[in-house]
């Protein structure tokens, strides 16, 4: 194991897990490594889910059906080991999970880590999502690859030579996937529900103008401590009737 981290292998793939949102998340060699910075987006789907969650609660206390609450509907889209996923389904009482990656060494690592708490589907983007979600996604969570294409050779070689070109690479701009998550979010979002992704500060202005073109109302979190920056898009409630 020394001779392998010597050698540059990152430590996470040495031990075969990384500790995320205080969880051990089995990672195998090539998928994505969590970053401490992205347990800023599930600290923020947390309060978001719980927000909406918050009314319900009280109506079914009220009633004495605690047991009978929704369940918070979450997917965790590009979702490598699934650490996002996990950490939410660990953080959130109530949730019904749905995981996706395209990268099939992902897929298997996220497999055991949901195991008995969600579903995890293979294929590009939405593609592979039952299509009964839409319309009924609460969280929407997806940390997706937003490197360009032109920095990856700035990586440390952790990532670039040891996690796979398809986790790190966003084009042109590195809002490439991004765009097309925004794009087709509205299609799978609850009225009210939220997409969430992460971005540079750079990249923050344009990724809430992509979130926007799609309908959905942008807001920027960000956290100084953890180098993190997550645009957040909550697609519109219908007013109700006339004079509602
Ligand atoms: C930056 S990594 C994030 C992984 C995980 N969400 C995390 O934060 O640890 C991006 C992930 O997106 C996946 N990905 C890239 N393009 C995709 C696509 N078109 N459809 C589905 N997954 C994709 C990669 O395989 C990779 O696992």
């Amino acid at each position: 194991m020394v001779d392998r981290r010597a050698a540059g292998v990152p430590l996470e793939h040495v031990l075969g897990w990384a500790e995320f949102c205080g969880l051990r998340i089995a990672v195998d060699p090539g998928v994505f490594v969590p970053r401490r910075r992205t347990e800023f987006l599930v600290r923020q789907a947390v309060v978001l889910a719980r927000r909406a969650a918050s009314p319900a609660e009280e109506t079914a206390a009220a009633a004495g059906q605690a047991g009978a609450l929704p369940r918070v509907i979450v997917v965790d889209l590009c979702c490598g080991s699934g650490a996002l996923g996990a950490a939410l389904a660990v953080a959130l009482s109530q949730v019904e999970l749905h995981a996706a990656d395209i990268d099939p060494a992902a897929v298997r690592c996220a497999r055991r880590n949901i195991a008995c708490a969600g579903q995890v589907y293979e294929g590009d983007l939405y593609d592979p999502l039952p299509t009964s979600l839409r319309g009924r996604v609460d969280i929407l969570a997806a940390n997706v690859p937003y490197v360009p294409t032109q920095e990856i050779g700035l990586l440390p070689a952790e990532a670039r030579v040891h996690e796979a070109r398809v986790a790190l690479d966003g084009g042109a701009d590195g809002l490439g996937v991004l765009r097309r998550v925004a794009a087709a979010a509205p299609l799978w979002l609850a009225p009210g529900g939220h997409l969430l992704v992460e971005a540079s500060e750079r990249q923050a202005q344009q990724a809430v103008e992509a979130v926007a073109r799609a309908g959905l109302i942008p807001q920027v979190a960000s956290s100084e401590e953890l180098n993190a920056t997550v645009v957040i898009g909550t697609r519109p409630v219908p007013k109700t009737g006339a004079g509602g």
